[in-house]
Formats: structure tokens, sequence, C-alpha cells
């Protein structure tokens, strides 16, 4: 595994559109991999694959309830609702509140190619938006109420 560059918002290539992934290969593993590691040594809850330069939609979430894998992810349903503070990993100064749906109900692909079904809320269910939301080329920062001041270690 290898803790790969992790692209920053002024790069156009998080502002595109991500194509479906096709192909479970090896080549998609040992990318999985070090995104999983690129996550973890961020002290990150979610990292998409745009963020590291692959326009395909898939992307990785820890938020302390399990490391998940979500290739194609589409959301369900969603309910509820939250307001909260978030950050990104491509925009290291942005935080601020942002409003999501409480509860999200989503399908996607394992690194197999097996489709698993999970509803999760809270910070899980933020996380999915906001990565889901990457796939798309879009970033948090647009839907940021109010700006706060987070101290960077
Ligand atoms: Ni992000």
């Amino acid at each position: 595994m290898a803790i790969r560059n992790v692209i920053k918002r002024d790069d156009e290539i998080l502002y595109k559109q991500c194509r479906p992934v096709e192909v479970f290969d090896k080549r998609l593993h040992t990318i999985l991999d070090d995104m999983k590691e690129t996550l973890y040594h961020a002290n990150g809850v979610g990292l998409a694959a745009p963020q590291v330069g692959i326009l395909r939609c898939y992307c990785v979430i820890d938020t302390g309830e399990g490391y998940f894998e979500l290739i194609n992810p589409k959301i369900i349903s969603s309910s509820g609702s939250q307001r909260a503070v978030e950050g990104c990993l491509s925009c290291p100064n942005d935080w601020g509140y942002v409003t999501r749906p409480n509860v999200v109900k989503f399908k996607a692909q394992d690194r197999n190619g097996k489709w698993y079904e999970k509803e999760v809320q809270e910070l899980f269910a933020r996380a999915v938006c906001h990565e889901l939301d990457h796939l798309k080329g879009k970033l948090f920062v647009e839907k940021i109420e109010e700006r706060v001041q987070v101290e960077q270690k």
C-alpha cells in the first residue's frame, strides 16, 4: 500500500463528473488499498477517487463504525436533517456548517462487484452525502451555510 497525494480544491479534476466502475480488477483493489491508507494517514472519515486523481465512481469511508468501500454508490432514500461542521481533505482551510439528511439508505458494490445495501445515520450519513457529491464534481464548500475557524494541528 502507498499513501497517495490528495488533490486540493484549486485542481479542476475535482469539478468533473466521474464515470462508473466497470472492471473490478487488481488495479482497482490497489487504488482502494492506497485510498484506505491515505484516509487513515490523513485522519479523514472519507476519501473519493477524484481526490486521488481518478474520475471513477468510488470512495472509501470510515467514520468509526468500520471501514467501507462504496463502488458505484447510489442513495436510495434519505430522511431527516442534521446540521454540523464539515471539512474535506481537499479543502484543508475550509470548515463550516452544512445541513445534510440524518438518515441515508444507499446501495453500492464492493471491490468484487457484489451489490450491498446499508442504512446509515448521523456522521456516516453525512460522509456518504459528502463523498457522493465528490463523484458528481461537487465540493462541500458550495454548501457551507456558516464558516468556522478550525485550528490546524
Ligand atoms: Ni471531501
